[in-house]
């Protein structure tokens, strides 16, 4: 299974791709994760990115579809994955779709998870990343509505776009993700 989470800053897509990567048993792969540790560590990529997450700024494509092409070529990945963060603007679901094509890999399901964005600034400083403030959050916000949101409609278009509502409790949330997937349900 190969599946994108989709959604605004705070809707809940790492809490989401975590519960089910464990529920279907594939890879869980969040750009914002692999970035938090390249900068932890003080790599190349690391030392590039920086500047940019703490002003709530995407990475530059160059860097972040090149992060996504290794990962999705290792071992673990070919088996399917669930994308969090990736791709967050039309550039990269282009480079997306031109990774597969290379790779044979068949397209997948989106999961759009669509929350009101008011409750999401409060979801984020209860948080408490180092991303988290009031500004920064605010500008991610900012971006997410000019170059992301726009990636729904170019899922809708290819009718592999699942709408949830993701402003329940979590849990529900999983339940509503599991029945659209037609996953069964955990005994
Ligand atoms: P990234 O880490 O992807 O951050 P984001 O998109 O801003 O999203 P978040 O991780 O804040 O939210 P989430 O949707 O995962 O929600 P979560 O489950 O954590 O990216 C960080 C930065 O990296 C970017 O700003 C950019 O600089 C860079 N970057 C990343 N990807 C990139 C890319 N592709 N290209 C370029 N740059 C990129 O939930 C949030 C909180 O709410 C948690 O505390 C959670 O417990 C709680 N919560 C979750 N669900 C619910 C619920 N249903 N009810 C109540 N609380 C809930
Ligand atoms: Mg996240």
């Amino acid at each position: 299974m190969r599946l994108i989470i989709l959604g605004p800053p705070g809707s809940g897509k790492g809490t989401q791709a975590a519960k089910l990567a464990s529920q279907i048993n594939i890879p869980h792969i969040s750009t914002g994760e692999l970035l938090r540790i390249a900068v932890s560590q003080g790599t190349p990529l690391g030392k590039q990115a920086q500047t940019f997450m703490e002003s709530g700024d995407l990475v530059p494509d160059a860097l972040v579809i090149a992060l996504m092409r290794e990962r999705l070529g290792q071992r673990d990945a070919q088996r399917g994955w669930i994308l969090d963060g990736f791709p967050c603007n039309l550039m990269q679901a282009h480079a997306l779709d031109s990774l597969l094509q290379i790779m044979g890999q068949p397209y997948g399901t989106v999961i759009y998870l669509d929350v009101n964005i008011a409750p999401l600034t409060l979801r984020m400083l209860q948080r408490g990343r180092q991303d988290d403030q009031a500004d920064i959050i605010q500008q991610r916000l900012a971006v997410y509505q000019q170059q992301t949101a726009p990636l729904v409609e170019f899922y809708q278009r290819r009718r592999c776009l699942i709408h949830i509502d993701g402003s329940p409790a979590v849990e529900v949330v999983n339940g509503a993700v599991q029945a659209a997937l037609k996953l069964p349900v955990a005994a």
